[in-house]
């Protein structure tokens, strides 16, 4: 198989186990916040759900998977992850700096913790689970072949390569040297061949808009509905139809400068974009899990769609915001804030 390879490149998955075997970390939990709706009725009913409480943590990324082992190997239904993509720059609010995406020996020291996150990830991904990592092109190219490695479907049953979504916005400039770098990439992986995948939760409209080579027909009543031949059958759909999405999208934008999403943390995401990610790749109550929450878009998400949800930061502003951001939104399940201790 080929693989990648570079200065200082240390095989980091078999040693995963070891590291977190021979960890003398633990998760210290330093405050509980109850839920807002319904928790005195449902803990009534002691169901497994309400018994759960989802996860805050404060801590290096490293530090905090090798310790969630112990407890979640193979239990992580869902993983999505926008880690630093390599800018070199220092990334602040205000006065205060949020974190640093500087590598002092850089791509060989980047290459090397990123490949360290996908192994203990990938540890913690359940066998039905799907991964999203959300990167660009400074090193979309290179998480590829890392997580060819990871996933290989010779060691995962069936599992690998799923999809690149591109997702292209119109904010930013356009040079005039060059192409406008328009999209960020967001790579699926999963562990096994049998996947959770709900197309059919996010599906588009068909709409009256002519896409292929289909038929376009004018029923009485004005409605259209596209035919196509194929294999000799005709196929026909209505224009109120849902077509699962393609890979590229197109209908997500980047939050502008005065969006009521904002949060004021540095390179924030849209809710729509987890919203799509976790309708399609989870289920009611599945796990999820971000370990670079940033503002707390997957927590907030993953909270309003019902998910379960561990989310962590090594950042002190990230983990503020997402806990301001969490405490004036509507919980139906209770959630933790906790630190890494040794
Ligand atoms: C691109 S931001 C994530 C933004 C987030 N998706 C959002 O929408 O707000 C990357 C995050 O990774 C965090 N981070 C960087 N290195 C880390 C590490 N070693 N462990 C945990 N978090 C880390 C940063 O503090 C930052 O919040």
């Amino acid at each position: 198989m080929a693989e990648l390879t570079w200065k200082g490149k240390d095989a980091f998955l078999n040693k995963a186990h070891n590291v977190q075997l021979t960890s003398h970390l633990s998760l210290q939990t330093v405050a509980r916040h109850p839920a807002t709706q319904h928790e005195e009725q449902e803990a009534a009913q002691c169901s497994s759900e309400i018994q759960w409480h989802n996860r805050l943590i404060l801590g290096d990324k490293n530090d905090v998977l090798s310790t969630l082992l112990d407890e979640f190997t193979a239990s992580v239904n869902l993983i999505y992850i926008d880690p630093p993509f390599m800018t070199g720059r220092v990334f602040s609010s205000g006065s205060s700096i949020a974190y640093r995406d500087t590598w002092d020996n850089g791509i060989d020291t980047y290459l090397q913790w990123l490949y360290e996150a996908f192994s203990l990830l990938y540890l913690l991904l359940s066998e039905r689970g799907s991964i999203y990592v959300h990167l660009d092109w400074r090193t979309a190219h290179y998480a590829k072949l890392l997580l060819d490695e990871i996933f290989h479907p010779a060691l995962s049953s069936g599992g690998g390569f799923r999809n690149e979504i591109i997702w292209h916005y119109q904010s930013g400039g356009r040079p005039h040297k060059g192409y406008a770098r328009k999209h960020d990439t967001l790579l699926l992986y999963t562990k096994s061949a049998s996947v959770c995948f709900h197309g059919e939760l996010i599906g588009e409209r068909r709409g009256t808009q002519k896409r292929n080579n289909m038929r376009k027909e004018v029923g009485v009543d004005g409605r259209v509905s596209w035919t196509i031949r194929s294999a000799g059958r005709l196929y026909s759909y209505d224009e109120d139809s849902l077509m699962t999405p393609s890979d590229v999208w197109t209908d997500i934008h980047h939050l502008h400068q005065r969006d009521p999403e904002r949060t004021g943390y540095a390179t924030q995401k849209p809710e729509a974009l987890l919203e799509r990610i976790i309708a399609a790749s989870s289920e009611k109550y599945d796990l999820v899990l971000d370990c670079f929450c940033g503002s707390g878009v997957t927590p907030v998400v993953a909270e309003k769609l019902h998910r379960r949800w561990i989310a962590c930061d090594k950042s002190d502003m990230s983990i503020t915001t997402t806990l301001d951001r969490l405490l004036v939104s509507e919980r139906s399940t209770p959630f933790v804030l906790q630190h890494v201790v040794s």
